[in-house]
């Protein structure tokens, strides 16, 4: 473990603050944030559970060495901790307010890029990185994916998630943006933050991960459609839990998945 302190961060480390600037965007939502897993029943709380639920699933880390990129209000944590009382767990993230509202213990929480951090040659067994390749620049992204190949031991697993580019709930969103800009969509709105957002189909994924990683799985993530998942939450969610089961992510079924994920190991 590194040194209890409430939030470690290095000092050369400095973010520059603008509009859409993802730190700026998720310091402002970080109050909030923990909500969408604990809220009342309906979207946020579906899509949460379920893309928690397909990265742990069948996973052993009792004694095992865990970090969470991106780890935003450790809600990741709060649903291992339990099961695996045992394990060895780090969370960093950019936003230091996330941190600070994290279910994370204090002296187990990074602020910063991960490869900015005093870490040596440490590896994990398990590397998480959830719903944030959507806010990485790819020069960012790929300074992330080296980092984490260099990081995992032997049979360690990197579980990552990507916003899938060929979703019909991407083009959807897409062509409502200039409605949701004119209307008034709410602060938490990524569509409407200024966000510069990163989609990637299948295929990128494969080769962006194939140089340093051997792919083990696939999931697709979330089969409902923007705008009806929000006009009619219980139907969509019915239509897609019936679809949840189906193992991998067959051509058939990407086109209504919003997100893909991903579990690798390093070559
Ligand atoms: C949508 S939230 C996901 C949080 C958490 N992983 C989860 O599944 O609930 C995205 C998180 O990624 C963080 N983030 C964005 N860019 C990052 C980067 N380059 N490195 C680390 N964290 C980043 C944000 O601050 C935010 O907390």
């Amino acid at each position: 473990m590194l040194a209890a302190a409430t939030v470690y961060m290095p000092r050369h480390q400095r973010f520059t603050r603008t509009m859409g600037d993802p730190v700026q965007f998720f310091d402002d939502l970080a109050p909030s944030y923990g909500e969408r897993y604990a809220g009342k029943p309906g979207f946020h709380d579906y899509y949460f559970g379920e893309r928690l639920a397909k990265a742990t699933e069948g996973l052993q880390l009792d004694g095992r060495h865990v970090l969470d990129i991106g780890s935003g209000t450790g809600d990741l944590y709060a649903a291992l901790q339990p099961r695996f009382p045992g394990m060895y767990y780090l969370a960093s993230d950019v936003s230091p307010r996330m941190l600070e509202h994290s279910k994370v213990p204090p002296g187990q929480r990074m602020v910063g890029h991960i490869y900015d951090q005093d870490i040596g040659d440490r590896r994990f067994d398990a590397i998480f990185m959830l719903g944030v390749t959507t806010y990485m620049e790819p020069t960012e992204l790929e300074r992330n994916l080296e980092w984490v190949a260099r990081h995992l031991g032997p049979s360690g697993l990197f579980i990552v998630t990507f916003t899938n580019r060929h979703a019909v709930d991407s083009w959807v969103r897409r062509l409502c943006k200039p409605m949701l800009n004119a209307g008034s969509a709410g602060k938490g709105n990524v569509l409407t933050s200024g966000l510069r957002i990163h989609q990637y189909a299948h295929g990128d994924i494969r080769d962006l991960l194939e140089a340093r990683f051997r792919i083990t799985r696939w999931d697709a993530l979330n089969h409902t459609i923007f705008p009806f998942n929000r006009l009619f939450p219980f139907l969509s969610i019915r239509v897609s839990r019936s679809l949840a089961s189906v193992p991998g992510a067959p051509w058939w079924l990407r086109p209504f998945s919003s997100d893909l994920m991903v579990r690798a190991m390093a070559r």
